[in-house]
């Protein structure tokens, strides 16, 4: 490490698919690796997941979907979000499932085919209110779908929705949902469909409503070892293990009299003569700025903290009366298991969730992986 880096343990993300896997009784796994593999890396995590046993790989958003298939990922890819006018047939010649929540999204199936089949999951709106068919417009999608597998130009290979409230297990929502889930299969059903996979669990899902495992579970966060449902239920109660560890070298470390203020707007003034060090990471990194005068971090083994606003490159971290030198190590995060703060802790010190903390890391931030298994 010369500034920075954030190690990714690929040993930890096949311990958590394969203990994700073990959660199942008959129903398939997909790991999803949206958003570069929530800020892990996409290709390698969906390598690592494959090895592991994950039977589907899933993702947002078509380049992603080309992306892995240009990696050499050849096995299932499921991609749910597409706009009109997106390369369609380039998806359909590249065997990725695409979803359809409306019959302009068959229409642009249909128009996209040409030496095979579209495979197409058929979106219902179960009550999270983003994608899919309301239950009202779900007869008229069902119907679109049906016409066109009549031609020959799409092939109906999944009914599938996502859950508003997995993170709250007990919460009435998820059995709601359920509930429409099944309605929305039984009229495909009764319309002439063979539904395929029916697929309807995240990581919440996944870990604590079997309920919602049907055919297909579709856990992210989980996979990279931290848990939907925050210091609620921490990951190492769940068998997860966290995957990334952030850290990076003091650019600085210099003794302040007492009053020396600290970064934009001099949020912080130290009360005392104090050892400032100085990390060369910020938001531009993906560091929240909402954790200024707050953020924890490790340094020889003791907890400090951020003090001051984080600004762009770089932010101050407050060693009090230890001994350090520019060089030495600082880490913003890891697995926790040496004292270290978590991607939870900065969660909340930014008022967020660990989702965030560790999509948001960008790429001015080296990820080195270690304990990959190659061939
Ligand atoms: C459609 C869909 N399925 C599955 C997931 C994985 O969710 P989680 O990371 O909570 O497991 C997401 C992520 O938000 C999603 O949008």
């Amino acid at each position: 490490m010369v500034r920075a880096e954030a190690v990714v343990d690929l040993a930890a993300i096949r311990h958590n698919v394969a203990a994700l896997r073990a959660r199942l009784s008959s129903a398939e796994l997909m790991t999803v690796v949206k958003a570069d593999g929530y800020g892990h890396g996409m290709a390698p995590v969906a390598r690592a997941a494959r090895q592991a046993g994950a039977d589907w790989i899933g993702v947002a958003v078509l380049e992603e979907a080309l992306e892995l298939r240009a990696a050499g990922d050849n096995g299932p890819i499921f991609c749910w979000l597409t706009t009109p006018g997106e390369p369609l047939a380039r998806a359909i010649a590249n065997d990725i499932d695409l979803s359809a929540g409306a019959p302009w999204e068959i229409d642009e199936l249909a128009a996209g085919v040409t030496d095979r089949p579209a495979r197409v999951h058929l979106k219902i709106d179960t009550g999270l209110g983003r994608g899919g068919a309301v239950p009202e417009e779900w007869p008229t999608l069902i119907r679109a779908a049906l016409k066109e597998q009549k031609t020959g130009r799409i092939v109906i290979t999944g009914i599938w929705s996502h859950l508003a409230s997995s993170d709250e297990p007990k919460s009435p929502v998820n059995e709601a949902q359920v509930a429409t889930f099944e309605s929305a299969v039984a009229v495909a059903e009764s319309l002439g469909v063979d539904p395929g996979f029916k697929h309807l669990a995240n990581s919440g899902g996944t870990l604590a409503l079997p309920e919602t495992h049907f055919d297909l579970v579709r856990p992210g966060i989980a996979t990279y070892g931290l848990s939907p449902f925050g210091h609620a239920l921490p990951s190492a109660e769940l068998g997860l293990r966290p995957a990334m560890t952030l850290r990076a070298r003091l650019a600085m470390a210099k003794r302040v009299p007492a009053g020396a203020g600290v970064s934009y707007g001099l949020t912080w003034t130290a009360p005392k003569p104090s050892t400032l060090g100085l990390v060369p990471l910020g938001y531009g990194d993906g560091l929240p700025r909402h954790a200024s005068n707050g953020a924890p971090v490790q340094v020889h083994g003791i907890r400090r903290s951020v003090v001051g606003r984080i600004c762009m490159d770089q932010c101050v971290v407050n060693l009090d009366d230890g001994d350090a030198a520019a060089g030495d190590e600082v880490v913003l995060f890891g697995p926790g298991d040496h004292g270290e703060p978590t991607a939870d802790d900065w969660a909340d010190a930014a008022g967020t969730i660990n989702y965030e903390i560790v999509t948001r890391l960008g790429p001015r931030i080296p990820r080195r992986y270690v304990n990959e298994v190659t061939g």
